[in-house]
Formats: structure tokens, C-alpha cells, sequence
């Protein structure tokens, strides 16, 4: 996939589609928006035509094809929803609809009329931004075990025209860093996407190290026999019903753009399959489990754009890695592990590992480079999903001007995510009789928060935020049309737009 910038009107652009949007019409409105009359002398009157008759009402998801009589391509009319409720969002999700709706009908090149979706309270710069968004995530496809693929758009233009021709230069610089971001989105996808059996803690370890050699960044492992040393025993309990693939802790460096930046961890759950181990879970979704170590392909991608883009903070990666397995070597419930800060955990349920795995990861980032802030990513409630749907990511934060950061990011992204209470209610729950910290309660009341007030025992008093993205990390056959179309099925990539934008505006929080 590749975009650029054009200056010309769209349609003078030899392009297999051009791409058009307009706002749903009232029931009466029956004026022929000025946006399409522009293209309607094109296709001699078709537009009008297909207006008239109501067949282009400009509801969301709705594309209308008109092919040129010149014979130089098709025009598409990518529905935008209602003009009151028009945001970034319904650009990035109408040109995904748009490249979706050409996928393997022979179209390699599309060209996007920006003045269409650039329209209040959308800059110019923004809606180039949510085309490259919807462009580049939408035509996604996870391909590699596929002997044969339908055919996407590949060639993306985006036409400026004589109306926004004075922006050029912001829009540019936009586009740009947005190309490097959609681009690292898509690099995620294709290893989170990787069954259990490849994407073992090993292959994420290698996957790191080439990013690092390419990029320059330090990359440090620790396997078992250096974890052991180390005393992660809780990545080293959930790790240990594996036969065939031990559990790494992965650390990546980037040093930072700026002269006094402010030094930013950030740590992922990477269970490359989470069978729950003794505490087995039942088959149904079982498959789904592959994505459980999205937090930490995140952490992956989040550290590629921050050094493509060179975001001012230094940014230290920390990837939790191992897979949960029933076995002879399991961990069972009962167990006591302790971990790399001291503290020890009892285990209730071997199938609440992910905080297991981030106790040692948060306590390894905290003592070993004393962040200013610490942000996790992790698959780790189903709680998460239940209190918020599959869309959005629950924010637990200790610090205000983090979780406003983080907050402002998402809206700039269209990552959704929603702040929730951590309160000493939660903390008393998960106290054990035994150890210091209990990893699952008897009751099954506000799981998302609980897990977060176990993991709060890591992290000091360090200024931290904790996203659980069970719900938006992956989509399946049943969720997905429920999804927007930037959403495709399988691994989504979801925390690498959302923290990569609050690492480029940190100087600004
Ligand atoms: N990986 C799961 C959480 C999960 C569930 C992610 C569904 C995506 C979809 C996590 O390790 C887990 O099993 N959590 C348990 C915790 C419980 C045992 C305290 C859960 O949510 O049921
Ligand atoms: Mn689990
Ligand atoms: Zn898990």
C-alpha cells in the first residue's frame, strides 16, 4: 500500500476509482449537493440521476458506483452518515468502506476528492489523515496462509484540488507521519496474527530484535535461565506448563527526540496462547486465545513508529512473553510465586496469568528504569468486555495528566477507550491470606478493576495507566460486522495509533 499527495482536482487523475463522499440527505431535501454536482458532468448527469431517484442517500456504508463513459475508471459515492454527527471517524470509516467495496474487482488505484471529506468541523489535514487511516487498515488482510488473494487497492492518491491547495504543506507533513503510523498498524496486524505455534515468546523475541537492528534500537532477552536469576517467578509460573515454548521478557530502548525528554515504559501481556492452563478454559473461542499476546505485539509496534517518527520521549518497551499450558509442569492454584519486586502472589487460577506475567514486567521496567510514566497494554478481563463491548479499552490510571493525555489521544485517533474507578474497595479484594497479593477472587464482581488493583502492587508509585484491551485487540467472524470496516477480522493492532499519537503530543501534556 502506498498514498501520496496530488495537487490536482481528483477526477483529472488517471485512477481505476475515484472516491466521493456526501452527508445523508433530509427526507425532503432534494437539492443536489454541490459536492457531487462537481463530478456529475464527468458521467454525464448520472449522479443527478441516481439523486433523483433516491438511490444516493448518503448513509453510512453506503457506496454508489457510476462508471465513467470516457471509460477511465468508476466514481464512487461513499455515504458519510449525518452532517450534525460528522467527525474524523466517519472519514476514516467511509474511505475503508470505499477500498473495501473494490476489493477483487480489479481496482489497484483510487483516488480520494479530500475537499469532500474535509468539510466542518474535519481539517484538511485531519480527514487526509482518516482516509490514510481507513485506506491502510481497511484494505488490511492477514494473507499468509492464503494461496490466493482477491486483489486490493495498492495506489492510493489523495487530490487536493484548488480549494485546500493553500494547506498544502500541513497537510503533507500529516499525511506523512499518518502513512508511518497506518503503516506500523498493519506490520502489528501480521504478527499478532500469527497462530500459537509460530508466534511462540522465542519468535516475539526475534521479531524484536530484527526491529531493533533495523532501527537502532537496544533489545535485550531474558530467557528462562536468566529470568530464574533475575526472580521473575511469575513469568516463569505462567510459562512453565509449556514443553515446547519458554517464556521470555523482552526489553527494547529508544532513546528519544529530545534533549530533556521525560522517559515513558511501556508494557504488554504477550500470552502467545492462553489455554487458562490447569484452570482450563471450555473449547468454544478457544481459538481466539492466539490473540493474548496483542498487548505486547503492541508494545512491538508502538516502539517502531516512536523511533520512525522520533517522538520526543525516550520510550522503553517491555514485552511479558510466555504461553499458558496445561501439563505435568504446570503451575497450579495453591501456588505462592514470587515475583521480581518481592512481592508474592498466590495463585487462585491459573488462568488469570496475564497479571502474573505484567507483575514481573511493570516490576522490571519500574526498579530497572525509573520511568516518569508507565503505560500496560493487555488482553487481560473479560470483565473489560462485559462492562464496555469489544470496541472500546478500559483506562485505569493513577495520574491525571496521563489519563488526560491518553484520553485526548483517543479522540484523536478514534481509538476508543473509557476511564474507570480504582478504588480500596478493589484493593482490600485482592489481599491474600497467604502471600501479599491474591491473582483472582471469589466473587466475580468488577474483574477489570481488580485486576487492576493487583497489578497497582507493581508499579510503585510511578504515574501509571492501564489498558485492558480484551474487548477492541481482535475481531471475529460474529463481532466484526459490528466493527467499523477499518476493523478487519483477526488482530486489529489496537493501542499502537492511540499511544504512538500520546507519545508525539507528550511536550504538549
Ligand atoms: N486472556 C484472558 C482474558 C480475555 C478473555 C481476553 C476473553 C480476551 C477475551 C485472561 O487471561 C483471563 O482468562 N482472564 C480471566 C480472569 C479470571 C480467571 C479472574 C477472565 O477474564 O475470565
Ligand atoms: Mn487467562
Ligand atoms: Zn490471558
Amino acid at each position: 500500500m502506498k498514498a501520496a499527495l496530488d495537487r490536482r482536482e481528483a477526477t483529472a487523475v488517471a485512477s481505476d476509482v475515484v472516491v466521493t463522499g456526501v452527508f445523508e440527505r433530509g427526507d425532503k431535501e432534494t437539492s443536489f449537493p454541490h459536492a457531487l454536482a462537481k463530478d456529475d458532468a464527468l458521467v454525464k448527469g448520472l449522479l443527478k440521476g441516481a439523486w433523483d431517484r433516491k438511490e444516493i442517500r448518503g448513509k453510512r456504508r453506503e457506496i454508489t458506483t457510476v462508471h465513467r463513459p470516457d471509460g477511465k475508471g468508476r466514481l464512487l459515492v461513499v455515504g458519510l452518515g449525518p452532517r450534525a454527527r460528522f467527525s474524523a471517524e466517519s472519514v476514516r470509516r467511509a474511505a475503508a468502506e470505499a477500498v473495501k467495496s473494490v476489493r477483487g474487482k480489479g481496482a489497484r488505484t483510487a483516488t480520494f476528492r479530500l475537499s469532500a471529506f474535509a468539510q466542518e468541523p474535519v481539517s484538511g489535514e485531519a480527514a487526509a489523515r482518516a482516509i490514510v487511516d481507513g485506506v491502510y487498515l481497511g484494505s488490511y488482510e492477514f494473507l499468509r496462509y492464503k494461496s490466493t488473494a482477491d486483489g486490493n487497492v495498492e495506489d492510493v492518491t489523495i487530490a487536493l484540488g484548488e480549494e485546500l491547495g493553500r494547506q498544502e504543506t500541513e497537510i503533507r507533513r500529516g499525511l506523512d507521519e499518518q502513512i508511518t503510523i497506518a503503516e506500523t498498524v498493519r506490520w502489528t496486524r501480521d504478527i499478532a496474527n500469527l497462530p500459537a505455534d509460530t508466534a511462540s515468546p522465542a519468535r516475539l523475541a526475534e521479531e524484536a530484535k530484527s526491529l531493533g537492528k533495523e532501527l537502532g534500537l537496544k533489545v535485550t532477552v531474558f530467557d528462562e535461565t536468566k529470568l530464574a536469576e533475575m526472580g521473575c517467578g511469575g513469568i516463569l509460573a505462567v510459562g512453565s506448563g509449556s514443553n515446547s515454548h519458554p517464556p521470555r521478557l523482552i526489553v527494547l530502548e529508544y532513546a528519544g527526540g529530545a534533549r530533556r525528554g521525560k522517559t515513558v515504559a511501556v508494557v504488554g501481556k504477550g500470552i502467545t496462547f492462553d489455554s487458562g492452563g490447569i484452570s482450563i478454559k471450555p473449547a468454544p473461542h478457544l481459538a481466539d486465545m492466539k490473540f493474548d499476546k496483542s498487548g505486547a505485539v503492541a508494545v512491538l509496534g508502538i516502539l517502531r513508529a516512536a523511533a520512525l517518527l522520533r517522538v520526543p520521549p525516550r520510550v522503553i518497551g517491555v514485552m511479558g512473553c510466555a504461553e499458558n499450558m496445561p501439563s505435568g509442569t504446570s503451575y497450579r492454584p495453591g501456588d505462592v510465586v514470587r515475583t521480581y519486586n518481592g512481592k508474592t502472589i498466590e495463585i487462585l487460577n491459573t488462568d488469570a496469568e496475564g497479571r502474573v506475567v505484567l507483575s514481573d514486567a511493570l516490576g522490571y521496567a519500574v526498579a530497572q528504569y525509573h520511568p516518569d510514566e508507565i503505560i500496560d497494554l493487555a488482553t487481560l478481563t473479560g470483565a473489560a468486555t462485559v462492562a464496555l463491548g469489544d470496541d472500546t479499552a478500559g483506562l485505569v490510571a493513577s495520574d491525571e495528566k496521563l489519563a488526560r493525555g491518553l484520553l485526548e489521544a483517543s479522540a484523536a485517533t478514534g481509538e476508543p477507550i473509557w476511564r474507570m474507578p480504582l478504588t480500596d474497595y478493589h484493593r482490600e479484594l485482592v489481599k491474600s491470606d497467604v502471600g501479599d497479593v491474591r491473582n483472582s477472587i471469589e466473587i466475580p464482581l468488577a474483574g477489570m478493576l481488580t485486576a487492576s488493583a493487583f497489578l497497582e502492587n507493581f508499579v510503585g508509585s510511578t504515574a501509571w495507566a492501564h489498558l485492558d484491551i480484551a474487548g477492541p485487540a481482535y475481531t471475529t467472524i460474529t463481532t466484526r460486522k459490528y466493527q467499523p470496516a477499518y476493523q478487519n477480522m483477526g488482530a486489529t493492532g489496537f493501542g499502537v495509533r492511540l499511544v504512538t499519537r500520546y507519545l508525539l503530543d507528550a511536550p504538549k501534556a
